[in-house]
């Protein structure tokens, strides 16, 4: 008998074009995942969208709902584990995770982040990259912690900068590579596995 396939919960915040790839890739048993729930920080946008065409649960947990930052956590927190996910993958998602998220599912969440890290954390990686003047940046898949983009590494792609590149050409070139590391890497992680060793991250056993 094949194994269940891992349970996934995706956080958006726009888009959600990474979030297509892995409903696309997980339409294939073979890929060993299914998203079993998609959140949001806010109503009315195509991530959500394309959850409901795909027959996904969806929930919102807004930040303006909640008195506080801590409150808002704890209900993300509360969400997201509901649905007993063996990985979560914040594709988009525009929020820091906090202090109570961490301790219950830090460790089984990735995050995907338009620049190769260590360089160019934070909302802008694209147009921080252009703006130094880089050749070469790229994508990183993280687990998350208490900083902003400073996870320990599971997976990175490098992506040329054009001469020509504005913010919007570099994001999209960015974005193609993105969602086929995010494809790759969550399936091996859903298949093989991993380990955390530090900063280390391995997949498989
Ligand atoms: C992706 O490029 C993702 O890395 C980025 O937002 C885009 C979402 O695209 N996330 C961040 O910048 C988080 N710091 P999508 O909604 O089409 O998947």
């Amino acid at each position: 008998m094949p194994a269940a396939p891992a349970r996934l919960v995706v956080l958006v915040s726009g888009a959600g074009t990474n979030l297509q790839a892995l409903l696309d890739a997980c339409a294939d048993p073979a890929y060993g995942a299914a998203v079993v729930a998609v959140g949001a920080d806010r109503e009315g946008i195509e991530g959500l969208a394309r959850a409901d065409r795909a027959g996904i649960p969806t929930f919102v947990v807004r930040l303006t709902d909640h008195d506080s930052r801590d409150a808002w956590d704890r209900e993300l927190t509360d969400r997201v584990a509901s649905y007993e996910p063996d990985l979560v993958v914040l594709a988009g998602f525009m929020k820091l995770v906090g202090s109570s998220y961490l301790p219950v599912l830090g460790r089984r969440t990735v995050n995907t982040h338009p620049a190769l890290s260590p360089s160019f954390p934070g909302m802008q990686g694209p147009q921080d990259a252009l703006d130094y003047g880089v050749k070469v940046t790229g994508c990183t898949l993280f687990v998350v912690d208490d900083g902003v983009d400073t996870g320990a590494i599971v997976a990175q792609r490098a992506v040329p900068v054009e001469d020509d590149d504005t913010v919007e050409t570099l994001h999209e070139r960015i974005k193609v590579a993105e969602r086929a590391m995010l494809v790759e890497t969550v399936g091996r992680m859903a298949r093989e596995g991993w380990t955390v060793d530090g900063r280390r991250v391995r997949l498989g056993g």
